[in-house]
């Protein structure tokens, strides 16, 4: 068996002994000239002068270009064609990119990219929501609304209610490896461009654009990236087309990588939000109805904007079954980096918003947070009732699949969450300085993308004459171990040792039309499509050796009391001229889905999980730490646990650095002051809890999914939402008052929700 086995990362020992190749590591060919861009130093207003001659005569420089000299199309919007390469004329964000130094090395790029003198016609930019929504500044005529049941009505008979209003910050990638692209030129003016992205097609598809040649004049290589996390699914764009049209120009290898600053600064991230709500319940603490308003913050281009604001509101609900609610979404173009998708695609925003809400109906109640979030989870899967009937998302989707009941009263046990909070509301009466908190948070992610005709994947296997194995797929690897996971499922599919597979990297000229590697379906979509490519090979040799069964197993091959090694058998039908080279493919059944009504099935099936983390604060500085950690997640019939208890300790302490210690903050010129490790405040391993238990959920996906496993790439990030609430319960006991904590809950939120609370 490969797959369900602990097989390491493919790329392990390379990733530790610093042998990996990224794109910045590939050996560049002799004449290989490098990028630099000039960043507009304002947040908005029109160029009036660009004074390039200093940078002309610098060390090494051998070119400059402004917009009006890119011959073909001026533009790496992966959506709206609202994003150019080189700002034309205004500027939208102070860091967009105004012109492109061509030098001999990337020091001399960037030293003579300073040297231009730029005059604007300064206008003063909007900067904040508040603003965005002053000046009406979107970019849908008016707000998307999803609505179940009558919320409104409902609320005005509400038993209880409350209404609040908060901040979630955004987050920067922090992917280890920054972005990075060369290009290099071909004969015939084809272009090869290696690239650091998540979505190779759309990189070929923006640079055959701006080079003026069909996409088949261009061919994109991705081995690997050292992090996306969605950063690099849009982001790109811009890097790899500045490579291929300096190299088409000069007909020279170009290469570009943003130092660490000009990543920040240069590239969007994710969404801030602020979200308002409205909620009624009764003495329960079930809800009766709930009005949820989301303000996100998008920056000045469109990106992926949209569907995130829209997977949102498809994770409004969470976990919890709602019979009246209404979800407004603006979708606010500000003068900031265009923000862009972020592990979670804005579903981690949206379940922030009801989590918090359950922890204040709570508080109002003055119950345990957990017996409310009980009162209100979706039935499990066998167990809707005939009274129910079926149990409906806000947007009209039947969820038949939850085990979120199931999952929480494991975890209430495994993690002592009981008498845990006996012993923190005791610390609490005891202890006047130091106060602790705990908090259980569940998550339910839907899996699809919800632009549907994105959910599909091809492949292409190839079985060579001495029984090896050539494997490629448009999936790309960015850490999260997808090489390995389908690699895993090739050797199962053929009955070989996983040795025998060889991974190759993401390629356009081998696997066309591919979607990005994201909305966690990576494996779902490149693991089907594997595996259809398989089983052709595979039915080929069986029908050419047998009439009768074949059985691919333990690297032999038997049939008709024969058996052959996996190596004599495809030698054999090589011999007899079977084809052992085949393309795979998969589309995801069943998902049908209206964006803009916000009705019907954009999943294929959810994810679910829980957490529970347990903090401590000092209520004189704000000082804080994550005591304990207890999760219990859903991967289905998990292909690799190893690799997936991995994905899920990333994505909480990337979830809990989110909520608690990354914090970005833009001066009153819209200058972001913290673009780099000094002022941004990643988790560092000391941060990571210091009981850390992680525990996969026994069960089997009940989608038709590669091996019934499950997506695991996104959901664990929200477990870090039970850092955030757990926060909130420790500063609840310094008075009465609802802490009403904003996120990021830095130190400094921390002390003065603290003082706020104690008057
Ligand atoms: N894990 C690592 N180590 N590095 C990454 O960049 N990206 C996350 C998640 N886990 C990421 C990661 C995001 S945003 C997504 S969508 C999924 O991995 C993508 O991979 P998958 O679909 O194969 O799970
Ligand atoms: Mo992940 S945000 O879907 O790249």
């Amino acid at each position: 068996m490969s797959v369900g086995k602990n097989t390491a990362h493919d790329a392990g020992p390379l990733h530790v002994t610093g042998a990996a190749r990224y794109t910045d590591d590939i050996p560049t060919p002799r004449g290989t000239l490098y990028l630099a861009s000039g960043l507009s130093s304002i947040a908005k207003g029109a160029i009036t002068a660009v004074n390039l001659d200093a940078v002309r005569v610098a060390d090494g420089v051998v070119d400059v270009l402004v917009a009006g000299d890119l011959l073909h199309d001026n533009d790496v919007s992966p959506s709206n064609h609202d994003e150019p390469l080189l700002a034309t004329g205004d500027v939208h964000y102070l860091g967009q990119p105004i012109f492109l130094v061509v030098a001999t090395s990337h020091l001399a790029a960037r030293k003579a990219a300073r040297l231009a003198k730029v005059a604007y016609n300064e206008q003063t930019p909007i900067l904040t929501i508040d603003e965005a929504m002053a000046a009406n500044s979107r970019f849908e005529d008016g707000p998307r609304i999803y609505t179940k049941g009558d919320a409104e009505a409902q609320l005005g008979k509400a038993t209880n209610r409350v209404q609040g209003s908060f901040e979630i910050g955004g987050q920067e990638h922090f992917y280890l490896e920054g972005h990075a692209a060369l290009a290099v030129p071909q004969e015939g003016s084809d272009m090869v461009v290696h690239a650091s992205s998540q979505h190779p097609t759309e990189i070929q598809h923006k640079v055959a654009e701006a080079l003026g040649r069909p996409m088949n004049a261009v061919r994109v290589e991705v081995r690997r990236m050292g992090g996306g996390f969605g950063g690099k699914e849009s982001q790109g764009n811009a890097l790899c087309v500045a490579c291929a049209v300096v190299a088409q120009k000069h007909h020279v290898p170009v290469k570009m990588r943003y130092d660490r600053d000009d990543d920040m600064i240069v590239t969007g991230k994710r969404h801030e939000f602020r979200i308002d709500y409205d909620v009624g319940f009764d003495a329960r603490g079930r809800i009766q109805a709930v009005d949820f308003v989301h303000y996100a913050r998008c920056g000045w281009a469109q990106d992926l904007s949209l569907p995130v604001a829209d997977r949102a509101m498809l994770h409004a609900d969470n976990a919890y079954n709602l019979d009246h609610a209404r979800i407004t979404s603006h979708r606010l173009k500000t003068n900031t980096q265009s923000n862009t998708a972020f592990r979670g695609f804005g579903g981690p925003q949206g379940v922030v918003g009801i989590e918090r809400v359950m922890d204040h109906i709570a508080h109002h109640l003055g119950l345990d947070a957990l017996q409310v979030r009980r009162e209100n989870f979706y039935a499990s899967g066998g167990n809707i009732s005939a009274k129910m009937k079926s149990q409906t998302t806000p947007y009209g989707m039947e969820v038949t699949d939850s085990i979120v009941r199931e999952m929480v009263d494991a975890l209430e046990v495994s993690s002592d969450y009981q008498a845990r909070r006996r012993s923190v509301s005791e610390w609490n009466d005891k202890n006047p300085v130091l106060k602790r908190g705990i908090s259980l948070t569940p998550v339910k992610f839907g899996i699809s993308f919800t632009l549907t005709h994105l959910n599909q994947a091809g492949a292409l296997v190839h079985v060579y004459q001495d029984g090896s194995i050539h494997l490629n797929h448009g999936g790309t690897e960015m850490g999260q171990g997808l090489f390995t996971k389908v690699a895993q499922v090739a050797a199962q599919c053929f009955g070989v040792p996983l040795d025998v597979v060889k991974i190759t990297a993401t390629d356009t000229g081998k696997v066309p039309n591919t979607s990005a590697t994201a909305a966690s379906s990576g494996s779902d979509l490149n693991g089907m499509a594997v595996l259809n490519a398989c089983e052709k090979i595979k039915a080929r040799v069986a029908k050419f050796l047998s009439n009768s069964e074949v059985v691919f197993e333990g690297g032999l091959v038997r049939f008709d009391k024969q058996e052959l090694s996996f190596a004599e058998a495809v030698s054999k039908a090589y011999q007899n001229r079977i084809s052992l080279s085949a393309t795979g493919f998969y589309a995801t059944p069943d998902v049908q889905w209206d964006r803009i009504k916000g009705h019907g099935r954009p999943f294929f099936y959810f994810a679910y999980g829980a957490a529970v983390t347990e903090v401590v604060i000092d209520t004189l500085t704000g000082e804080n730490r994550i005591l304990r950690a207890d999760i219990l997640h859903d991967c289905g019939r998990s292909l690799n646990p190893a690799l997936d208890i991995g994905q899920i300790e990333g994505g909480y302490v990337q979830g809990a650095g989110w909520l608690t210690t990354e914090e970005l903050i833009w001066d009153a010129r819209g200058n972001l002051k913290t673009h780099a490790p000094s002022t941004y405040k990643i988790p560092a391993t000391s941060d990571r809890p210091e009981v850390f238990n992680v525990a996969l959920w026994d069960g089997e996906n009940r989608a038709e999914t590669v091996f019934k496993s499950k997506a695991v790439g996104e959901p664990p990030l929200m477990h870090g939402i039970s850092a955030w609430s757990a926060l909130s319960n420790a500063i609840a006991a310094c008075g009465d008052a609802y802490p009403d904590l904003d996120a990021p809950a830095t130190a400094e939120r921390v002390l003065m929700a603290c003082q706020r609370l104690r008057g």
